[in-house]
C-alpha cells in the first residue's frame, strides 16, 4: 500500500481543526473521500480538501475498497454502527472520543477492529500535549514514588447557548462528562493505572439552553479509588463564568506521590509544576525539546500555535502505526476502559451508592 486513502465521516468542527491539518502532516496520505449528513458542510470540506468521493450516507463510504481508513467524527451515538461496520470491511479506524454511549459497545468496537486486525484509535488528544508526554515518561521511571493522589480540574464557561446535538443525551450520551472529563479519565489511567471504585455527582444546571432543552449534565465530579490504593479527585464544568473556554481556560491536572509532586495544565504546553518530598515547593520543570513532538512525527514545534499543533500529532500517530503494523499509542480499549469509568459514574449520580468496576 503506498497511498493511504483516508475517508473522513463528519466534517464538522474537529475535523477542520485537527484531522486535515494532521492528515496534511503525512506523506502518502490522501483525503479521498468525504461524508457529512448535512450537504453544505459536506460541500465545504470537498472544495476544502478536493477530495474526489462526497456522500452523505456513511454506509456508501465505509464499504468502498478504495478507502483504506476512517476518522469519525460525527455526533457521538453514531461512532460503534460507522466503526464496526468499518472494520468488517477491513478499514483502520481512528474514532473520536467518547467513543461510544457505553462500555458494553465500546468494548464490541474494540474486539471487532481487534478480530478484522486493522488498527483502532481512540481520540484521546490530550495525551499529545508535550507535557503530558513528558510526565507520563517521568512517572514511568519513577520520579513519582508510590501514587497517592490524582487531581484534575477542568473549568470551562459555555454559558448557556444552543450546544446542539452536544445537549441531547439520546445523541450525546452524556454532557459534560463525555465531553470533557472522559480526557481527564484517561489521563488518570495514564498517569495512575485503573480505578477500583467511584462515588460521582452530575448536575444539570441549565435545562433549557437558549431556549432548547438539555437533558445533559454540565458539571460532574468523580471521588475514586485506585487499584493501586491512590486517591482521585476529578471536576469539570461547562459553568465556570469568565474562566473562557477550550485551552485558555483551566485544565489542571495535579498528580502527588511519595517522592513528588507534579502539576500538569495544557496551557503550559512545554512545561510542569514539580517538587520534590520535603523540598521547598513547586518550580518550573522545561520539557526537554525532544519531547516536544510525538516520535515520528515531522511536524516543526515552532510553526503555529503550539496549544493548537500538538493534536496534528494525533492523525500522524495514526498513520504511522499503519504503515509499522503496530498497534496505536491509544487505542479502542483505552476508549472503553474510561467508558466503563463514565457509565459508572453515571450509575453512581443515579443511585447515590459507591460503584466498583469491573
Ligand atoms: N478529541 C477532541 O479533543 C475532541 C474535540 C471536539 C470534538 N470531539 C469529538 O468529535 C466528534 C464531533 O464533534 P464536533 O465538535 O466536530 O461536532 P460537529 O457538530 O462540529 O461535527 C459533527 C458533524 O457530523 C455530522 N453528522 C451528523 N450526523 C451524521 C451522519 N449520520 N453521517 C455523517 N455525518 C453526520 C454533522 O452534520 C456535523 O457536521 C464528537 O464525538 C466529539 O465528542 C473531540
Amino acid at each position: 500500500m503506498s497511498t493511504l486513502n483516508i475517508a473522513i465521516i463528519g466534517t464538522g468542527g474537529i475535523s477542520l481543526q485537527n484531522h486535515l491539518p494532521g492528515l496534511a502532516l503525512c506523506r502518502d496520505v490522501r483525503v479521498h473521500a468525504l461524508c457529512d449528513a448535512n450537504p453544505a458542510t459536506l460541500e465545504a470540506a470537498r472544495l476544502a480538501t478536493g477530495a474526489p468521493v462526497a456522500s452523505t450516507q456513511w454506509q456508501d463510504i465505509v464499504k468502498r475498497d478504495d478507502v483504506h481508513a476512517v476518522i469519525i467524527a460525527t455526533p457521538n451515538f453514531l461512532h460503534p454502527d460507522i466503526a464496526i461496520a468499518a472494520a468488517r470491511t477491513g478499514k483502520h479506524i481512528l474514532c473520536e472520543k467518547p467513543i461510544a454511549l457505553n462500555a458494553a459497545d465500546a468494548r464490541v468496537m474494540a474486539s471487532e477492529a481487534d478480530r478484522a486486525g486493522v488498527r483502532h484509535m481512540t481520540a484521546f488528544t490530550y495525551q499529545f500535549v508535550p507535557a503530558m508526554r513528558y510526565l507520563r515518561h517521568l512517572i514511568a521511571q519513577g520520579d513519582l514514588g508510590r501514587p497517592y493522589h490524582y487531581r484534575s480540574c477542568r473549568l470551562q464557561d459555555w454559558g448557556t447557548r444552543n450546544l446542539g446535538w452536544r445537549q441531547q443525551k439520546r445523541l450525546a450520551g452524556t454532557g459534560e462528562l463525555g465531553d470533557m472529563l472522559s480526557h481527564r479519565i484517561d489521563f488518570a489511567h495514564q498517569l495512575v493505572g485503573p480505578i477500583r471504585r467511584m462515588v460521582a455527582n452530575v448536575m444539570n444546571l441549565t435545562p433549557i439552553r437558549d431556549g432548547a432543552p438539555n437533558d445533559t449534565d454540565d458539571w460532574v465530579a468523580i471521588l475514586a479509588e485506585f487499584e493501586n490504593g491512590a486517591s482521585g479527585v476529578l471536576e469539570s464544568s461547562k459553568l465556570a463564568s469568565g474562566r473562557n473556554e477550550s485551552w485558555r481556560s483551566l485544565d489542571y491536572v495535579e498528580i502527588n506521590g511519595s517522592e513528588a509532586s507534579f502539576e500538569f495544565t495544557t496551557g503550559r504546553w512545554n512545561e510542569l509544576m514539580h517538587g520534590k518530598k520535603g523540598g521547598p515547593g513547586l518550580a518550573k520543570l522545561e520539557v526537554p525539546r525532544e519531547f516536544w513532538v510525538w516520535p515520528g512525527s515531522p511536524r516543526d514545534p515552532g510553526v503555529g500555535d503550539p496549544l493548537v499543533s500538538f493534536r496534528y500529532d494525533q492523525a500522524v500517530e495514526f498513520i504511522n502505526a499503519i504503515r509499522e503494523q503496530r498497534s496505536c499509542s491509544v487505542t479502542f480499549h483505552d476508549g472503553a476502559r474510561a467508558q466503563a469509568v463514565m457509565d459508572a459514574a453515571v450509575k453512581s449520580a443515579e443511585t447515590r451508592e459507591w460503584i466498583q468496576i469491573s
